[in-house]
């Protein structure tokens, strides 16, 4: 079974129809193998199944496949009709009515019951899922059909590819290797104070000696990388607006995991007394009437760390030798709202990550992925020396719209690096320490990025996080520097002393 479309509309006439029916006629038949073909292959256009010419409008009914579907149809008639019923008759279009609108998507199975904006009815028949539309003139404009389409595709997409859990293909494994050290590198770290829970949720507070080996991981990351390859460092916001996420996709998913920023309604401070003489009377903190007085969020903090960066591009037009383009951010922390349950500090809401983003053609962008891969394999194997594999896996910014499956460009999609975690046994879960990705043309797009020669742009982005090479590193040499690789305790230097307590 196929997508399938059926319409039954009016077009409003300013008067009585009736005196210009047969040319009405003649043009509704013609329409049938012109424009209401067009673009579609051979016999996949929109039919006509009914006309009435009514007192107060022409009323259709529609029906059609995937290609040029039944609002399509509506809108490319309108004109030819005006023009016949103005020129001839003197008679307006006033406007599009459409009283059923029903679509037919193809399923395996039910979705659960939703509430999606002008969907009125949802049911399940036949292998099908059918839905009516309460849609008008300026809907069927702005093309919402079409995006209550896709959406119920892709529900129904992931539905089926739900069971067979993620995409994941192994690319490359650097084999087995012993480990000095076989403990949750947390509790470790916890026990030998180099780290505290900080006071919220997956939130930590790094002592001296797990900051020494995080500026050594950035001091590799700046000679490996960042100076090899020509990056330049920039600084990317850390509060995230709507309209950015909106741009790059997350709006359409990413939803559960937001920290949301709220500004104040106003900064008066009569309007916040109430708020701090409560506090200082009862010692609580009102958090009630701090709802009442604060606004909407206006974004949330930064998620994905490359979107921020897009809008220092947004509506240019890059110059051909100003390409590929290599920036990098350092500067702040990342948030997500994790799953609950107690995690370790391979599993935080705030977190540190080093991300670099690239720019270029699509030749540029493809070469420069290899030319990393390079990069971090020298330092993975010549100065960690970790025991590690690479996976190709859904592209990062289409799982945090909440996609799955591969980009349907196969030189798109998200390379996953990943580490054993000895603690967890041969059979436990490796823990994804970085990525590293193409993602195509989706942010020049998004972001109305063009280049001088009219070229495609694409771009990339590869984000290390810092407690992540940590947790991979320490899980697998430990905390004590005598187990660690030479290359990297030349980098690290002497650990500075740890802050002593009674
Ligand atoms: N922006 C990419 C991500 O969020 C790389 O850091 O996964
Ligand atoms: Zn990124």
């Amino acid at each position: 079974m196929e997508l399938q479309f059926r319409i039954k509309g009016m077009f409003r006439t300013s008067t009585d129809p009736g005196p210009a029916k047969d040319e009405v006629l003649e043009l509704l038949e013609n329409a049938r193998t012109t424009i209401l073909s067009k673009g579609a292959p051979e016999g996949k256009g929109a039919n006509i199944t009914s006309v009435v010419v009514k007192d107060n409008g022409i009323e259709l009914e529609i029906t059609s496949g995937r290609f040029v579907r039944v609002h399509d149809a509506m809108l490319r008639l309108r004109k030819p009709l005006a023009e016949l019923l103005g020129k001839g008759h003197r008679i307006g279009i006033r406007g599009i009515d459409i009283a059923e609108y029903t679509v037919t998507i193809p399923s395996e199975k039910p979705l659960k019951p939703l509430k999606i904006p002008y969907v009125s009815s949802m049911e399940y028949t036949d292998g099908a899922i059918v839905l009516s539309l309460d849609v008008g003139e300026s809907e069927i404009e702005k093309r919402i059909p079409d995006r209550i389409i896709t959406l119920i595709e892709d529900k129904v997409a992931a539905q089926s590819y739900g069971g067979k859990g993620e995409h994941w293909n192994l690319l490359w494994e650097s084999g087995k290797k012993e480990h000095v050290f076989n403990e949750d590198p947390t509790q470790e770290m916890m026990k030998q104070g180099w780290i505290k829970r900080g006071s919220s949720r997956g939130q930590w507070i790094h002592g001296p000696q797990s900051v020494a080996v995080f500026r050594a991981f950035e001091r590799i990351v700046i000679e490996e990388i960042v100076k090899p390859l020509g990056y330049r460092e920039m600084i990317f916001p850390k509060l995230v607006t709507w309209d950015v996420w909106q741009r790059s996709g997350h709006a359409k998913g990413v939803y559960p995991e937001i920290y949301y920023v709220c500004p104040p309604k106003t900064r008066d401070p009569e309007f916040w007394e109430e708020v701090a003489d409560h506090y200082k009377v009862t010692l609580e903190v009102p958090l009630d009437m701090i709802a009442e007085k604060i606004d909407k969020p206006i974004g949330g903090l930064c998620y994905a760390q490359c979107p921020p960066f897009w809008p220092f591009l947004q509506g240019e037009t890059m110059p051909d030798d100003g390409l590929p383009l290599y920036v990098f951010d350092r500067s702040g922390t990342s948030h997500r709202y994790e799953s609950g349950g107690i995690h370790g500090m391979e599993r935080v809401d705030e977190f540190h990550r080093i991300e670099l983003v690239f720019l270029g053609t699509p030749e540029q962008v493809v070469a420069h992925s290899e030319a990393m891969q390079e990069r971090y394999m020298h330092i993975f194997n010549d100065i960690l020396d970790l025991e590690w594999r690479t996976a190709w896996v859904t592209p990062w910014f289409m799982a945090q719209e909440g996609l799955a499956g591969l980009a349907t460009e196969t030189r798109v999609g998200t390379i996953d690096y990943e580490a054993v975690m000895p603690y967890r046994g041969e059979e436990g879960e490796w823990l994804e320490f970085q990525n590293m990705s193409v993602n195509g043309d989706k942010y020049p797009k998004g972001f109305n990025v063009k280049c001088q020669s009219n070229q495609e742009l694409w771009s990339g982005c590869s984000g290390i996080g810092l407690e992540r090479w940590a947790s991979a590193f320490y899980a697998q040499k430990g905390l004590e520097p005598d187990g660690w690789p030479d290359a990297f305790r030349e980098i690290v230097g002497e650990l500075p002393e740890g802050i002593r307590f009674l």
